[in-house]
């Protein structure tokens, strides 16, 4: 008792000494797309949980992402759109750390965070942004795509991503069966000469295209035994994605 009661005092006296201080994050955050994110926000000093508030703001709206007072957070003050997606960590707050885990990363979380620390009356808050939600959705045809022998085909595939195309490190065009190598692009250049050679001189991108993002390809002269699926995978520096088209 005597001990927790002097441990408040010297707490209370660090804070008094030194003003209350919130850290957050040293740079704009970059989220994935459904994906988990934390958002830093803390003390050096562990704070005294009486008195203590700790109020997230998303600040464009002034939306209410979590609130912990009179010893909790109160979910039920939540804005509808971060109910149940955005959580302190109840065991690191007695340790001045009062971050919040958001869950379930949507394209509208990107912006800007306020986390306002008050301690009875003072108060203290850091500001931080969700720059980025990075994303990469490749797409392929919405149903099999049907050609006679002799014909020219488009098979689609388009990638959206938040990335321009130079980013996109790699598009490989595959057949799924024996993996064979369709057209592959890469580092801003195609590489007809690495086609397995059943597909040599038949393929080409629409270059034009690629800056949009379409990674198409045009298939001449088809042949029977083209039938079947053809992959379109796409890297960039962390990430993949792909889609499958059905030739019949
Ligand atoms: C706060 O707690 C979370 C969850 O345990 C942890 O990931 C994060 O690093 C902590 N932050 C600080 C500043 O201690
Ligand atoms: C390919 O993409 C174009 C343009 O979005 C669309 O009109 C066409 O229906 C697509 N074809 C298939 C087979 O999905
Ligand atoms: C890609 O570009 C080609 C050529 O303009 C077009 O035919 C095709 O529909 C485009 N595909 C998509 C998915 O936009
Ligand atoms: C990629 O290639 C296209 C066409 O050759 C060119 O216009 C564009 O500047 C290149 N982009 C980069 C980032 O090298």
């Amino acid at each position: 008792m005597c001990f927790c009661s002097s441990l408040f005092l010297v707490l209370l006296l660090a804070v008094g000494h030194e003003g209350l201080h919130v850290q957050g994050p040293s740079g704009p955050l970059v989220a994935q797309l459904g994906d988990s994110i934390l958002l830093p926000c803390f003390t050096q000093v562990p704070l005294p949980l009486e008195g203590l508030r700790v109020e997230w703001r998303k600040t464009d709206a002034e939306s209410l992402v979590n609130i912990f007072q009179h010893g909790g957070s109160r979910p039920e003050l939540q804005s509808q759109s971060f109910s149940g997606r955005a959580h302190f960590f109840p065991d690191e707050i007695s340790k001045g750390n009062f971050s919040i885990l958001l869950r379930n990363v949507e394209r509208k979380d990107a912006g800007i965070y306020r986390c306002k620390v008050s301690l009875h009356r003072e108060s203290s808050e850091t500001e931080m942004e969700i720059k980025d939600i990075e994303r990469l959705v490749v797409t392929g045809a919405d149903r099999a795509v049907v050609a006679s022998v002799g014909e020219e085909v488009i098979l689609n595939c388009s990638v959206d991503s938040h990335l321009p195309a130079n980013k996109i490190e790699q598009v490989s065009w595959r057949r799924t069966d024996g993996d064979i190598p369709v057209l592959l692009f890469q580092d801003n250049e195609t590489f007809p000469e690495s086609s397995h050679e059943r597909y040599q001189g038949r393929t080409e991108f629409f270059i034009t295209e690629i800056p949009k993002g379409n990674f198409s390809l045009k298939l001449r002269n088809v042949k029977m035994e083209d039938k079947g699926e053809f992959m379109c995978e796409v890297h960039t520096s962390d990430k993949s994605g792909y889609a499958i088209v059905v030739l019949q």
